[in-house]
């Protein structure tokens, strides 16, 4: 299990800070929550700040674009030090094309369902992408309640990656906490996106040992 702690919930006047924190803390993804408040209702940040953090933190930049154009976006997001980039199923009308546009950034490639949008929608692209992201919020806002018909999704789309004999991380994103992150790591998730349970704490350090041994039942 890895973890992503989200930035959105991190001081933005402190962000460098904050992300120091959470690399020192071990974890391994930093999850980048891109919106352009057009697909979702909430504006963030873009490749500037992006770049900037990149010469400072090692650690896997999974940029999560909540964006109603990703093609016009994804080189520039591949200059300032992205390695994986997400896009949603329901806002790329030409999904494959939009993959191939990340894999030849040189960047890792993966798809974000939102949590109405079935895992079988994505049948056809699983054997391209490297990552799925299935949200357990609506996206658009932190500390959101997290809605457990995610679990069956995780459970769905971890036989349809074995069947096919694929090596595809199932990352899952909103609300995850310390009372259901055993429950996603046993149905088989990968990657674990957390914003309020780790930069709501006031302990980072803490928050993120209390997650590991949430989700080893401990
Ligand atoms: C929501 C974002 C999430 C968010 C998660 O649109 O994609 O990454 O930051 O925050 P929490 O963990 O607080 O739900
Ligand atoms: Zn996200």
């Amino acid at each position: 299990m890895k973890l992503a702690p989200s930035v959105l919930s991190a001081d933005f006047a402190r962000l460098l800070e904050s992300c120091k924190k959470v690399e020192e803390a071990g974890c391994e993804y930093l999850h980048l929550d891109v919106m352009d408040g057009h697909f979702v209702p909430n504006i963030t940040f873009g490749a500037p700040i992006i770049k900037s953090i990149r010469k400072e933190i090692d650690m896997i930049f999974d940029a999560h674009l909540m964006i109603s154009d990703p093609d016009k976006f994804i080189p520039d997001l591949a200059k300032a030090g992205c390695d994986i980039i997400t896009v949603h199923q329901e806002t790329c009308i030409h999904l494959h094309r939009t993959i191939q546009n990340i894999k030849a950034n040189n960047m890792k490639a993966g798809v974000v369902l939102n949590p109405a949008t079935p895992v079988d929608t994505i049948k056809h692209i699983l054997p391209d992408v490297d990552m799925v992201l299935l949200m357990s919020v609506n996206p658009g806002f932190g500390g959101q309640k997290f809605i457990p018909e995610v679990l069956n999704k995780v459970k769905e789309l971890k036989r349809m990656i074995e069947e096919k004999n694929l090596e595809v991380l199932i990352e899952v994103d909103g609300g995850v906490n310390s009372s259901n992150i055993k429950s996603l790591v046993d149905s088989g998730a990968d990657v674990l996106v957390a914003g309020s349970a780790i930069f709501g704490m006031d302990d980072i350090n803490k928050a993120v040992q209390d997650l590991r041994n949430a989700a080893l039942g401990r």
